[in-house]
């Protein structure tokens, strides 16, 4: 199992160019089911997570070749419809080929995914999103499946305690653009990730209104096309090494993210007293300065994301003062807290609310990756620590981020694989 030993402490400067989104390709991987032409997908990122979403989708009779940073899928044998245990729980997002089978081939069986670290992760709203469309789901044996749907289009609300639900408004929109008549989302979710996912399958084909908005109108049409798109880049790894920025630089430029969708976090910067410049498709930011403690609380998009909430603790746990970061979206997100602790922050977890005490500095130890985004904000503290920090279990980090190793140290930090 590969480990990442950082030398922390050297300065960031130079510039990284951002990935394609994660988020954004893996529904619109699955949504190539919905067609027999070629789908072509381009500016996607060589991660664990699309090599897994590949060999799900072999399994379902797919062909996927991978180049370059284009995929090209071709879904060329409906015969099969389940996605077994042994890839879907290595991978949650697996569960978005559920809405597309259904549509297509109007059976499903998808294992059902358990909890993971992040907490319990229930899948209830995919479940009444497709139900509502006449999918007939059940859980059985661990899967949950339907075998004979007949998709018609119907009013499905999405909306949760926790806010709507990405990969839920993912599978209800995939099924809907091949039920019979008009299907309208309310609650749906905003994330990006969401409006690129709408706009590749207006690219196929499918009509669909209120793109990007919480009040989605499908009308089902009877097939799709192939087609040739290019997905949006990754937000959340643009940010994390703008976070990186702000603890280490230098001055370190983030080339190719969209600012639009991370008015969050700049905004969080800003009130921690990091300057972040943006020139065209550049975002400058200058670290090192005194970090003003700022209170986060995670929302749906255009909120604070949850996915960014383990690395801002990471820049507030070296603020001149007390930082509240509260977790709206997965209330148990925190077992990062302790790892941090380990290389000297001062972080109380109590219920959905983190109290980070600021310290003057950190100090490198052996830690442990326990999810992905978590592994990144070990790489950050590992950075701005001193001396030595060794993680653990790094195969977390490459399911989302692209030679995260490789990119920063291209810009002067020093990470050895092991
Ligand atoms: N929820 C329910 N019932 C459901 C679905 C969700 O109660 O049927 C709850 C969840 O338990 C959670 C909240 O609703 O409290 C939001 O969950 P959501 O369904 O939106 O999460 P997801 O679609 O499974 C995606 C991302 C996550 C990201 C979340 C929130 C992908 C592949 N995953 O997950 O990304 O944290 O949205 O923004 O898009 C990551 O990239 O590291 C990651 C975990």
């Amino acid at each position: 199992m590969d480990r990442f030993l950082v030398y922390g402490g050297r300065t960031l400067e130079g510039r990284i160019r951002t990935a394609g989104s994660k988020n954004a390709v893996l529904p619109i991987m699955a949504a190539s089911l919905l067609t027999n032409e070629e789908v072509v997908v381009h500016n996607v990122p060589n991660l664990r997570d699309v090599r897994t979403m590949s060999a799900v989708l072999r399994k379902l009779g797919v062909s996927v070749t991978f180049e370059a940073g284009t995929l090209r899928l071709r879904s060329e044998d409906e015969s099969s419809w389940k996605a077994p245990y042994e890839l879907v729980s290595t991978m949650r997002a697996s569960i978005c080929v559920l809405g597309p089978l259904l549509a297509k081939r109007g059976r499903a069986s998808v294992s059902m995914p358990g909890g993971c670290v992040l907490g319990v992760r229930p899948i209830d709203l995919h479940i009444k999103g497709l139900n509502a469309l006449g999918a007939d789901l059940i859980v059985e044996q661990g899967n949950v499946t339907a075998r004979d749907a007949r998709l018609r289009g119907a009013e499905v609300f999405l909306g949760s305690a926790f806010g709507s639900t990405v990969l839920g408004t993912a599978n209800v929109m995939t099924a809907a653009v091949l039920a019979e008549g008009v299907t309208v989302i309310e609650h749906a979710a905003v994330e990006p990730e969401i409006e690129d996912l709408a706009c590749f399958l207006q690219a196929m084909g499918a009509a669909i209104e209120g793109v990007g908005t919480h009040r989605i109108v499908i009308e089902g049409v009877k097939e799709l096309h192939g087609c040739e798109y290019t997905v949006i880049p990754d937000r959340i790894e643009a940010s994390t090494y703008l976070i990186a920025g702000a603890l280490i630089g230098g001055t370190l430029e983030v080339e190719g993210a969209k600012a639009g969708h991370i008015l969050a976090l700049l905004d969080t910067l800003q009130a921690a007293g990091v300057e972040v410049e943006r020139d065209g498709a550049l975002l400058r930011v200058k670290g090192g300065g005194d970090i003003k403690p700022v209170d986060v609380t995670t929302h749906c998009y255009p909120g604070f994301p949850t996915d960014l909430q383990a690395q801002i603790m990471v820049l507030l746990a070296l603020a001149n003062g007390i930082s509240i970061i509260t977790e709206r979206i997965y209330p148990d997100r925190f077992i990062h807290v302790a790892e941090l602790n380990r290389l000297g922050a001062t972080i109380r977890k109590e219920s959905n609310i983190s109290i980070v005490h600021g310290v003057s500095r950190l100090s490198g130890a052996q830690v442990m990756a326990s999810d992905l985004r978590a592994s990144a904000a070990l790489v950050l503290a590992g950075l701005v620590a001193e001396g030595e920090t060794e993680i653990h279990r790094v195969y977390h980090i490459d399911r989302g981020y692209e030679r995260i190793d490789d990119k920063l140290n291209s810009v002067g930090a020093c990470i050895e694989r092991i």
